[in-house]
């Protein structure tokens, strides 16, 4: 059995599956890499979808009738749906995760790489006849407002109907971006399969299920070819491939070459009571709390805080010498664990029509809970497993990593820069993670080359999101550690470039915990909307009008800067929030030395010079 691309020397040219040929596509490699893929992948139809409501209702009323969704109190939750995944298919998978670029040395220490020709052949072999019996989808998009300067397009090949309407929510899908994909437009290629004939364990083939995945599982990235080819998982971020795969892995690399960063940040528009907007763009890692800052409700009077996104941001210099940035994305894909009206009503706004939930747990009156939604668990529930669940079961009724899918237009805070196709302009970066200690609430980092260096030697507490042990500390590098699709002492050197580039246009860099604990584990701040007091003392660090002392780490507020009135910390509380113990700090720079160690001589000569300083300083401390 020949795994292989079809030869054009096959004796029987076998027929090309319906659909799959269309004649009024502008682009010809578009046009013919659909057919080919089809001809690989032996669909018994091809369907290029439009984007359309008709297609929404449609799919998902397919998908209800075969058992793989289920469809919500229209009285509750209009137009929404559970779907509860393969109990090994529930996150992003790292250690099946590769970068393909040609040179191995590309990739870089903290990437899985393997030969671009070897890692074809063996897809080649996986998705040979993949798509027998499925239908075979086009799904063209836009990263970013269609036709818009920072924007870019792309086209998914799927045959998982989750992942197109999941791609309906989260891009701009269908007719407008194939539109505006001309005969030389570049174009990012994404084929998904979920992997079919499944497979158990054993090896054994089993029939089609309401969540089709693959034991077998690769989330494979061409940097050089701008294409990424994803097999045996259904699941978010290894299935929406716009998603992590191009707008962060490939776009990082593009954003290399062609000087702009694609960054794992949240966009903001924050307001003074004056009326003066500040663009605030944020890195964390996964499931650190961005959905949540970017939909926060300031706890100060006068302030208010704007969505223009939670997970992805592309930063261009501008001709105003400024940095601009856009959400690539159109919907939020957001861990709903832990999210409830009292400490994110704006989320909870947003997922209340046109959702999908992915492994929450389900009420008999067909609503949807999960751990942290209300204080209480309901008395009995259907569990992510679909299992009967009681208060007693012992395990959690949602998955850690639960999701929902909702567009952004449903997101009452959405800011009306959304709509900027030439982006916001950046006033300040911030950088954050988990950490329990060391890490003050807030630090001006107070250059670029300080800032860089915070953001390279981020470290953070793992999360459900991953997978591993919840709570290790992991160096994770502007929260990029799993979607840098290059080399990472590249990628520091290359926003070292960026900043050099912008010089005084460049933003102000931040960084930020709120996750600091006193010695009996309790948290000292309590986060959430009272975040806008942070985010209120960053604002006046740009205008100028925050007071800050020096640490050996960098600025913090100075006594009565930061708004705490009405919080009811105790002196001493503040002061662990801000304290910076040099002892700690030092053994920090033991482990940042290890981690640059990593990276051989890829790691920038000026961030040596600034663990150096920083050395210097904590000595002096
Ligand atoms: C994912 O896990 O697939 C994802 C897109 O989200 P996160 O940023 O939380 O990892
Ligand atoms: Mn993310
Ligand atoms: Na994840």
């Amino acid at each position: 059995h020949n795994h292989a691309f079809p030869p054009v020397w096959a004796s029987a040219i076998p027929e090309v599956p319906d659909g799959a040929r269309r004649h009024d596509v502008a682009n010809k490699q578009l046009a013919d890499w659909v057919v080919r893929i089809a001809l690989l992948t032996r669909p018994d139809e091809v369907v290029w979808c439009d984007g359309s409501d008709e297609e929404w209702n449609r799919l998902t009323t397919e998908m209800t009738d075969a058992g793989s969704l289920v469809r919500l109190d229209p009285g509750v939750h209009p137009d929404s749906f559970l779907a509860r995944s393969d109990p090994d298919d529930v996150a992003r998978m790292e250690d099946r995760t590769f970068i393909c670029s040609r040179s191995e040395a590309d990739a870089g220490p903290t990437n899985n790489w393997r030969d671009p020709a070897d890692m074809h052949t063996e897809l080649n072999a996986l998705f040979a006849e993949s798509m027998r019996g499925r239908t075979m989808y086009v799904v063209p998009y836009s990263m970013g407002p269609v036709g818009g300067a920072i924007s870019q397009v792309g086209v998914q090949i799927t045959d998982s109907p989750y992942a197109v309407i999941s791609l309906s929510i989260m891009t701009r899908m269908g007719d407008d971006a194939l539109a505006v994909i001309g005969p030389d437009t570049d174009w990012v290629a994404g084929v998904h399969s979920v992997g079919y004939p499944l497979r158990d364990r054993d090896g054994l083939r089993r029939d089609d299920v309401p969540w089709p995945s693959n034991p077998v599982k690769y989330v494979s990235h061409f940097p050089e070819e701008r294409a990424i080819w994803s097999f045996g998982s259904g699941y978010g971020g290894n299935a929406l491939l716009p998603k992590k795969c191009f707008a962060l892995r490939i776009a990082s690399v593009m954003a290399r070459d062609e000087g702009w960063l694609a960054e794992h940040m949240l966009l903001l528009k924050l307001t003074s009571p004056a009326g003066r907007a500040f663009h605030i763009a944020a890195a964390f890692p996964s499931a650190c709390g961005k959905t949540n800052l970017a939909m926060l409700r300031p706890t100060i009077p006068g302030w208010d805080v704007e969505t223009i996104g939670d997970d992805i941001a592309w930063l261009r210099p501008g001709d105003d010498g400024r940095l601009h940035a856009i959400n690539p994305e159109a919907g939020f894909f957001g861990v709903a664990p832990g999210t409830s009206v009292q400490n994110n009503p704006v989320a909870i706004d947003t997922m209340r029509k046109h959702t999908i939930f992915t492994n929450v747990a389900l009420t008999e009156d067909g609503e949807v809970w999960w751990e942290g939604k209300t204080d209480e668990p309901p008395a009995h529930l259907i569990d992510w497993r679909g299992q009967y669940w009681t208060p007693a079961s012992g395990t959690p009724a949602a998955h850690p990593n639960a999701r929902f899918t909702a567009p952004i237009e449903q997101c009452r805070t959405l800011a009306d820069d959304w709509y900027e196709a030439d982006g916001v302009p950046i006033d300040a970066i911030v950088f954050g993670g988990r950490r329990a200690s060391n890490v003050p609430l807030v630090v001006d980092t107070g250059d670029w080359e300080h800032g860089v260096f915070v953001g390279a030697t981020v470290s953070s507490e793992r999360t459900a999101a991953q997978e591993g042990r919840v709570g290790e500390l992991r160096r994770d590098p502007f929260g990029m550690l799993p979607f840098v699709g290059y080399d990472m002492g590249d990628y520091w050197q290359h926003w070292l470039d960026v900043g050099a580039a912008l010089g005084s246009g460049a933003p102000k860099i931040f960084q930020v915990n709120w996750f600091r604990q006193d010695e009996e584990g309790a948290f000292l701040w309590p986060g959430f909307g009272e975040n806008s007091r942070v985010l209120a003392w960053i604002a006046g660090r740009v205008s100028g009008e925050a007071e800050a002392v020096d640490t050996a780490i960098g600025e913090v507020p100075a006594p009565g800067s930061l708004d705490v009135t009405g919080l009811g910390l105790g002196a001493t509380v503040l002061q662990s929030l801000l304290d910076v113990d040099p002892v700690a700090w030092l053994e920090e720079c033991d482990r940042t030395e290890e981690f640059f160690a990593r990276f051989g001589d890829r790691v920038p000569g000026r961030l040596r010079d600034e663990l150096a300083r920083l050395r210097e300083r904590l000595a002096g401390a």
